[in-house]
Order: structure tokens, then sequence, then C-alpha cells
């Protein structure tokens, strides 16, 4: 160091005899810029510092309240100079929202809410491809990274049953539904609670799981009888877990982490599955076609696919399993279940007609729970 600066003086004392176009001296505590065979190349081999992010995020995001605010503050602690706008909003909604913004979009990124959605999304032009450098992490690329990159899973997380306790033993003989056709016993009328398609990505994927188990015509005809059996349709996926554990309804279809964050919390309820398969999601992420924000949107997209990143979920009472190499599930058995092999495709290609067909012929979605 302090040869380099004795050098740096001997230069200015030259260049202030020559007065050339002279190069200014390194900030202290670097070094010396390597010897270069011309000004103009030397400017050039400088290395870049790294930018530090600045500005805002306007982050759409689709799982539970508590994840999106701690994902915040744990993105804003890594990045102070940036703050994260967001809003929580299940997965139909926040499409239908994309898709009346399209011409002047008010987020960068979405994050979060099963890929069927994020399909439609791509297919409707919505997305703005990213390659990720950290797309390499993730386990199951044919299943989770859009081929060109417009989305990439970010979590997975099977569906499951949950049951009040209290109800099944004020109500002896009964028990908590291990199959689709149990929730359509009797004493399950006007007891079951399950979000609406058209608002909810839990509730869609819950029913093209029922349209591949059962085959379209029979998938139908469940749907219907199904549809019959509930007490109300909520607004978001999660939403029947909390209800059943307040005692509002004796059971609802709900993705099985959720059931678990409820029971985290001490509410009376049980999980089940059904044992002839159940569906699962992939979570996604996308950065939105036209972000105002976009390096930080892409800066979110690498962070996001980070182990680090995907291992704090649980912190948040989220738990989903992780999509990349390196992060630890905080509950495997979740997926050590009876799992169809879900057409991400067919689903997502048919969202919208499947869900206007069932909000028009079965229930539509106008006095949704929230
Ligand atoms: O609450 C978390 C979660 O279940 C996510 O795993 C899922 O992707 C999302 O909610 C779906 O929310 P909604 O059904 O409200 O669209």
């Amino acid at each position: 160091m302090r040869k380099n600066t004795t050098m740096w003086f001997i230069v200015l004392a030259l260049c202030s005899l020559i007065l050339a176009a002279c190069p200014a001296p390194p900030p202290p505590g670097s070094a010396a810029p390597a010897a270069s065979s011309g000004g103009e190349s030397q400017a050039a081999a400088a290395p870049a510092a790294p930018a530090e992010l600045s500005g805002d995020l306007n982050l759409l995001c689709t799982p539970q309240v508590q994840w999106c605010e701690g994902m915040k503050a744990e993105f804003e602690r890594a990045n102070p100079g940036v703050t994260v706008n967001f809003v929580r909003m299940s997965s139909g909604e926040s499409l239908t929202r994309l898709r009346n913004e399209k011409d002047n979009p008010q987020f960068d990124i979405w994050w979060g809410g099963p890929i069927d959605s994020f399909i439609a999304a791509k297919q409707e032009g919505l997305l703005e491809p990213y390659a990720s450098k950290n797309a390499a992490l993730i386990k199951d690329k044919d299943l989770m990274l859009d081929p060109d990159n417009a989305w990439a899973g970010i979590y997975v997380g099977s569906l499951g049953f949950v049951t009040n306790k209290n109800w099944l033993t004020e109500h002896p003989g009964t028990a908590a539904p291990t199959s689709w056709d149990d929730l359509l016993k009797p004493e399950f009328t006007g007891q079951v609670l399950v979000a609406h398609p058209s608002s909810s990505g839990t509730s869609y994927t819950a029913m093209c799981t029922i349209l591949q188990m059962r085959g379209e015509e029979a998938g139908w005809e469940f749907l219907k009888a199904y549809a019959g059996q509930m007490l109300q349709f909520t607004k978001s996926g999660s939403a029947p877990a909390k209800f059943v554990g307040q005692g509002e309804a004796a059971v609802g279809i709900v993705f099985s982490h959720d059931i678990v964050a409820e029971m985290e919390k001490g509410s009376p309820v049980e999980l089940t599955f059904p044992a002839e398969g159940t569906g699962y999601e992939i979570g996604g992420m996308g950065i939105v076609k036209g972000a105002k924000n976009l390096a930080i949107a892409q800066a979110w997209f690498d962070w996001a696919l980070d182990p680090a990143t995907q291992e704090l979920g649980p912190k948040y009472e989220a738990f989903q399993a992780p999509s990349v190499e390196g992060a630890a599930a905080s509950r495997p058995e979740l997926l050590e279940v009876n799992l169809i092999d879900y057409d991400f495709d067919y689903c997502g290609t048919n969202k919208k007609a499947f869900i206007d067909r069932f909000t028009n012929e079965i229930a539509n979605a106008d006095a949704l729970k929230e």
C-alpha cells in the first residue's frame, strides 16, 4: 500500500509536468491498476463494482400473508436500498389483476401460487422470461422450470383434508375423510368448506385433480355433488383450515402444509389424505411483462431460488417443500403420500374454460367467505 502511494506521487508529479491525460489515483486501500497498453483499454479493464440495488419492488404475493411479510423483511434486510411493497392476493384474483393491468403493469414480480396459473399467464403473454443463474439448482427441471424461462417453481405441496376433532367427538360414528367419496357422505352435507376455483389456486388444484382422476365426464358429475356438500365457498385457499379449526364447519379441502400451520397454532384439527390419490401444487414465480423495476425483480427471482431463502419458510409458518437442491424440507412426510401424476399443462391450458364451466353451471362466486 505504502509502495503504491509513493509510486502514485511520482506519477502525479510527472503528470503535472507533462499535462497529458493522467489516470486517476486508485481509491485508498485498492491495488494499483494492472499495466496496460493504452488509456482506453485500461478504463475498460477496471473491475465493475457490483451495483447496489435501490428503489421499490412491487410484489404480487399469493402465499399466506405471514410468509409474504417475512419475505419482504428478509429481502429488505439483504438489500437495504430496496423497499418491497406487496399485495397478498389469491391465484385467480392475481391472474385477473395481471390481465387487467396488461397495458400498464403495476406489479414487478408474482411470487407464489400453483403454476397452473403461471402456465395460463405465460400463454396470455403476461410474463417476462428470465434465465436466472440459480435455476440450475431446481431439482426437477422438467416439472418445475418453464422451458422458456417464463416461470420457475419455488415450492411443492400436496392437497389434504382438514377435520375438526371436536366435531368428530360430538358426532359418534363419524370419521375424518380418507377418500374423495367420503366428502359426499350424508353427515358432511353442509359441513364442507373449500375455496372457489375462480379465486383460489388451491381449489382449482382440487378441481383439476378430480377431473384427471375420474375423467372429465364423471369428474364433472362428482364436482356437482361435491359442490352440494359445501357450507360455503371461501375466497382464499387456506381459509377453510382456519374456519374448520374454529368449528365453523367439520371438513375442509386445503393444501396439507396449511393444515400443518393450523395444527402448529394448537387448533383442534386433524390431517388426512385421500388414499386413492391426491393432487399437488408446484408453487411458481414469474416476472411481470413490462415490470418497471426489472433489475430488482430479477434480484428477487435469483434470491427466491437460493437454498437459504427457501429454508426460511418455517420461520414464517410456511411448511411447503423447497424446490431447489441444498434446501431441506421441514415436513417431508407431506409429499410421502399417494400423489397423482398431476398434468400441469392440461390444468393450466384449460384453467379458464374449466372455471367458467364451474361458475356458470355449478356454483357462482357471488358470496365468497373471507
Ligand atoms: O397459503 C399458502 C398456499 O396454500 C400456497 O401453498 C398456495 O400456493 C397458495 O396458498 C394458494 O392460495 P390460493 O388458493 O388462495 O390461491
